[in-house]
């Protein structure tokens, strides 16, 4: 079975095509991967302009389908399913790739697989090889299992009995992590996206500088980054005053990343002392942070945890081909399997 799958939920445009074998045995082989990211056309604006990004994919998905057949030599006829991702999203965005994937579909008699994108970031983890045209196995994971995404757009902690069966515990109130990390960034003159940017910048320095880590003694599993931001925000002012800021930058990130990863370690651990489950699954763009996977691996040493491999971190094709099959194949109702609103075990 061939799969081919579309990400436009925001920034990135991709298109991946993945074959399944027949044989049941959860084996698959990553044909192609096209992607496009839009870094140069937002980062001047500090932050995704939702329109200019729907622009970018209306640009790009032509290009990079035409790309994905030149490389692979493959006749959509013989495509089985045409799969996209449905959202949670920027809307202008989420049109231009459903638009596009209906009229191929339509054009070549094919069925759509709605693909939720949080979903799709948890599937990721069950993939080990990023490598095309190997044959590999899906990666077995040992459940019940507590799982964070940490994205630009979602901070969402959820109990999974299994990948159908999974309970919302919490998720941030204001801010998602990745966008306090993108906004602390900003603030220390870092480009969009600076969660990368502020992860080199705090490896050279240390966490001399105080900050709150929000929520964490409620007894609740939600979070809040935007106090974090603007204490951030008061503390950079301060120090500028001080006319210190350039010489302590990279504290002040490093101290920030801190607070911020202490903070989703905290409530990790206080959803593993309310239910007992075998394993930890971190999943979304954030974990492509290495420092914060060293946190997780250090701080929960006695536990499985499964991370997305770096590259299938951030949003991609892959995942959303991938997920599919699994809604295929135990004829799950794609929209019915949905993390918002909340699923009740
Ligand atoms: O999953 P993703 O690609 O898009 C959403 O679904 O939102 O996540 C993007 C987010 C951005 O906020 C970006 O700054 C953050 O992931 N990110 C990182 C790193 N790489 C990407 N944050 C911290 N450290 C990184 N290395
Ligand atoms: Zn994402």
């Amino acid at each position: 079975m061939k799969i081919l799958g579309f990400e436009t939920t925001c920034d990135e445009t991709g298109i991946s095509l993945i074959e399944f074998k027949e044989n049941k045995k959860l084996e698959f082989k990553i044909l192609a991967h096209k992607l496009r990211t839009q870094v140069e056309v937002h980062s001047k604006y500090g932050g995704i302009v939702p329109i200019l990004a729907a622009r970018e994919h209306k640009k790009n998905l032509p290009i990079l389908l035409d790309n994905l057949i030149k490389e692979t030599k493959i006749n959509l006829k013989d495509v089985d399913y045409f799969a996209f991702s449905y959202g949670p999203g920027l809307p202008p965005a989420l049109v231009e790739g459903k638009e596009f994937v209906v009229r191929l579909a339509k054009r070549y008699d094919k069925k759509i697989i709605p693909v939720n994108h949080l979903l799709a970031h948890f599937y990721s983890i069950l993939i080990s090889k990023n490598k095309l045209n190997i044959w590999q196995k899906v990666r077995k994971i040992e459940f019940p299992a507590i799982g964070l995404l940490i994205s630009g757009g979602h901070t969402i902690l959820v109990h999974f009995e299994s990948f159908e069966k999974f309970k919302k515990l919490g998720e941030t109130l204001d801010d998602a992590i990745g966008e306090s990390l993108d906004k602390a960034a900003r603030i220390l003159g870092l480009e969009y996206p600076g969660g990368p940017k502020l992860e080199k910048l705090a490896k050279k320095g240390k966490p001399l500088f105080n900050l709150p880590r929000p929520m964490v003694n409620q007894a609740n599993f939600n979070f809040s980054f935007a106090g974090l931001k603007t204490a951030f925000w008061e503390l950079v002012e301060e120090v500028r005053r001080l006319n210190k800021l350039e010489e302590a930058k990279a504290d002040l990130a490093n101290s920030y990343q801190k607070a911020a990863f202490e903070t989703l370690i905290i409530k990790v651990k206080k959803a593993l002392d309310r239910y007992s489950v075998k394993s930890i699954i971190v999943t979304g763009g954030v974990i492509s942070n290495l420092t914060l996977r060293k946190m997780f691996l250090k701080f929960f040493k006695n536990k499985k945890i499964y991370f997305p491999l770096k590259e299938l971190s951030t949003d991609n094709g892959i995942n959303i081909a991938f997920a599919s099959y699994f809604f295929i194949e135990k004829a799950l109702e794609p929209e019915k399997l949905d993390i918002n609103p909340i699923t009740t075990i």
